[in-house]
């Protein structure tokens, strides 16, 4: 079958990883999950005591940052320096300050850069924030996936206490909403719908029904 491209964008837990992964392994693609990348990133800055406000300190601290995505037996780990951190960058503290690495320009440009050459000339499934407007602007492909903040919050607080985490659901929520403010509102590459993305609203969706509309695009458009 041929390749192609396909870029799913959309707000914090609107589920985008979750159909992501299952798009890709039904088409044989490879999944890049570029918020892990941004997390990875945000780790190390956490870690080594950094500002997280001061752009230029953060890009100079990240230059020769080793960030992998990797297949593992249970799905993809996140290799940060040659150590696995796949559960290390979901903790609340990298959640929470995420969304201000992110903001910074010398950041973005150095993981757009990454993200591109990652999914250069492969069949890709690439979920993030601006992935269809910036990195792959001419996916074959483009989805913006959404979800009223509730759900969202609500799907959260389930995958949280899969995981032994009992955050109360409205700070989730407000959790949420405060790193969809962030994510739209900054200047560099800002959460917004590609004019050419097709709109899925999963509220009252199974993540399989997401999964096969999507599906069904992808090779609607490859025939
Ligand atoms: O998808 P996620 O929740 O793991 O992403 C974490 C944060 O990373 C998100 O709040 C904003 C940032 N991000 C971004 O700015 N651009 C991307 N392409 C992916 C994530």
């Amino acid at each position: 079958m041929r390749t192609m491209q396909i870029a799913i964008d959309g707000p914090a837990a609107a589920g985008k990883s979750t159909v992501a992964k299952i798009v890709a392994e039904q088409l044989g693609f490879i999944y890049i999950d570029t918020g892990a990348m941004y997390r990875a990133a945000t780790l190390k800055a956490l870690t080594a005591g950094a500002d997280l406000t001061d752009g230029e300190a953060l890009s100079a601290l990240l230059k020769n940052v080793d960030i992998r995505l990797e297949p593992g037996e249970q799905g993809q780990r996140v290799y940060l320096d040659g150590q696995d951190v796949t559960e290390e960058i979901r903790t609340d503290q990298v959640t929470k300050s995420v969304s201000e690495v992110a903001a910074h320009r010398e950041i973005r440009e150095q993981m757009v850069q990454l993200q591109k050459e990652l999914a250069e000339g492969r069949g890709v499934v690439m979920d993030g924030r601006d992935i269809g407007t910036r990195v792959l602007q001419d996916a074959g492909l483009k989805v913006y996936m959404i979800a009223s903040a509730e759900e969202r919050a609500q799907r959260r607080f389930e995958e949280n206490r899969t995981r032994g985490i009992r955050t109360p659901l409205d700070v989730l929520k407000m959790e949420i909403e405060k790193r969809d403010r962030m994510d739209s509102e900054r200047k560099e590459s800002p959460l917004v719908q590609a004019q050419d993305a097709v709109l899925i609203d999963t509220t009252s969706l199974t993540v399989p029904e997401v999964a096969s509309r999507i599906i069904g695009l992808a090779k609607e458009r490859l025939n």
